[in-house]
């Protein structure tokens, strides 16, 4: 494989040769130029995979040379120099299509590192074309999180890219989709992955609880407040707290949850003391945020703030390339729980797999290897291992009435049908479908699809 190019813009040659000097070693080759002119000349003839940009440059700023090489090709990796690091400006270059941004002096062990990811991610990617369509394809986990097809190659790259920089951040996708792992990288990833990650499930608590969850109290705050509390905010001080099911939260709480957010600083129920907090904010949901906002159900300035930075899970049913290695990956997770052989699917089990539409996403995929490898009496899986839920509802694709459901009814009818499969026992049916009681009622509550 040949090295990956790299181009270095800087007007400053010490800077240059620094920079030269530090990626001696690793798998790129190194193209230097000391003008804006020169650089953007040289990405443009050359496209090479990375960029170096120094950001303050005479004539032509960093974000103008930045504009135009995402303009000419989005894929080739930019990574901005800056003498003058702010989360804001980190954002916006991000934004902007940045891969990364990194302060001056640039530490060498750090820009080795940024590099390396990069390195490895454009790898990953060859790989994947050269053996696309194949189930040759090494397992790839990032972070725990496994696919291997275009669209969660580019979660990661996202994740990755967001990760050193967002102070608050937004991670959507329908039900088991894998929106909880995403957040967790995110922590792991970030400079505060040494601190606490705190999980709030906001439909999971009482709206007029809500406040003190997040805040605390002080004591006497209300009656039974016997002694002072502090809040998750609190418990969550640097490091990250994850907001999940963000969309259940009411309107009253997202105010205080946005000023929270923008001064960094919380205030106990009861309490007049304002208290200093450094806290990462993900907020997760399934819903659209965009649209409950234009409702008026959801606050337009708190949508504004945390969808500055959005990471969008796509449906398992759009990512079948990701099927094949999320079976596999599952299938020798639950032999090894079960302590049995590692089984392999039939070709007709693969087959069934590829063609279901995977309502309940990753979560429903994993339910059913989790069963067929507990099931299953010879080392490969048939289709008549798994759940009868599922062959139940495989018809040919084209007929098939999921394909017509909202993602509302989708998510009615996975309910119905999980508690159905739990023997209308609603607390396991709520810790499958990991929703709280308020929101299992509320699905089985919805409307019934009309197509089935
Ligand atoms: N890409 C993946 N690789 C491995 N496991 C995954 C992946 N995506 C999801 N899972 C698994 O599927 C299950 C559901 O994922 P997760 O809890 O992250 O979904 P979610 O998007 O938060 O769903 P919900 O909206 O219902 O809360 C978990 O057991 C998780 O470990
Ligand atoms: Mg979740």
């Amino acid at each position: 494989m040949n090295p990956v190019s790299l181009v270095a813009i800087d007007d400053n040659p010490q800077s240059l040769d620094l920079l030269a000097a530090a990626l001696d070693g690793e798998d790129v080759t190194v193209e230097c130029h000391d003008t804006p002119e020169a650089g953007l000349d040289a990405v443009l003839r050359s496209r090479p995979r990375i960029v170096l940009l120094d950001l303050m440059m005479p004539r032509m700023s960093g974000m103008d040379v930045l504009g135009r090489i995402v303009r000419f090709d989005p894929s080739i990796e930019v990574i901005l120099i800056t003498a003058h690091y702010t989360t804001e400006s980190a954002v916006e270059a991000i934004r902007g299509g940045a891969a990364d941004y990194l302060d001056k002096p640039v530490s060498i062990e750090r820009l080795r590192e940024r590099v390396r990811a990069i390195v490895g991610q454009i790898r990953r990617r060859e790989d994947t074309q050269s053996t696309a369509g194949g189930a040759a394809g090494e397992l790839f986990q990032f972070h725990g999180i496994v696919g291997r097809g275009p669209a969660m190659l580019d979660v990661f790259a996202r994740v990755r890219r967001i990760a050193p920089h967002f102070r608050t951040a937004l991670v959507t996708g329908p039900t088991g989709s894998g929106k909880e792992l995403v957040c967790r990288a995110l922590h792991d990833l970030s400079p505060a992955a040494s601190g606490p990650f705190v999980v709030c499930n906001c439909a999971a608590i009482a709206e007029t609880l809500m406040e003190t969850e997040l805040f605390g109290h002080a004591k006497g705050a209300f009656t039974g407040a016997s002694q002072d509390r502090p809040g998750l905010f609190e418990y969550a001080n640097n490091g990250t707290l994850l907001l999940d099911e963000i969309g259940e939260m009411a309107l009253a709480a997202q105010a205080k949850l946005l000023r929270a957010v923008q001064n960094q600083e919380v205030q106990r129920v009861g309490s007049p003391a304002a208290r200093k907090v450094n806290v990462r904010v993900v907020a997760a949901t399934h819903r659209d945020l965009r649209a409950m906002a234009s409702a008026g159900t959801f606050r337009e300035d708190l949508f504004f703030r945390l969808g500055l930075i959005e990471v969008r899970l796509p449906p398992l049913r759009d990512r079948a390339d990701d099927v094949p290695v999320l079976s596999r990956f599952f299938l020798d997770r639950y032999a090894a729980l079960y302590g049995k052989p590692a089984a392999t699917l039939s070709r007709r089990a693969e087959t069934a797999l590829m063609r279901h539409p995977w309502p309940g996403n990753v979560r429903e995929l994993e339910g059913v290897l989790a069963y067929a490898a507990m099931m299953a009496d010879s080392n490969v899986i048939e289709p008549a291992d798994f759940p009868e839920t599922f062959t139940a509802s495989s018809p040919p694709p084209g007929q098939d009435p999921v394909l017509r459901m909202s993602l509302e009814q989708i998510q009615a009818y996975h309910a119905r049908r999980v508690l159905a499969g739990a023997g209308g026992d609603k607390k396991l049916a709520m810790e499958i479908l990991g929703v709280s009681r308020a929101t299992l009622y509320r699905l089985l509550g919805a409307d019934k699809p009309s197509a089935s």
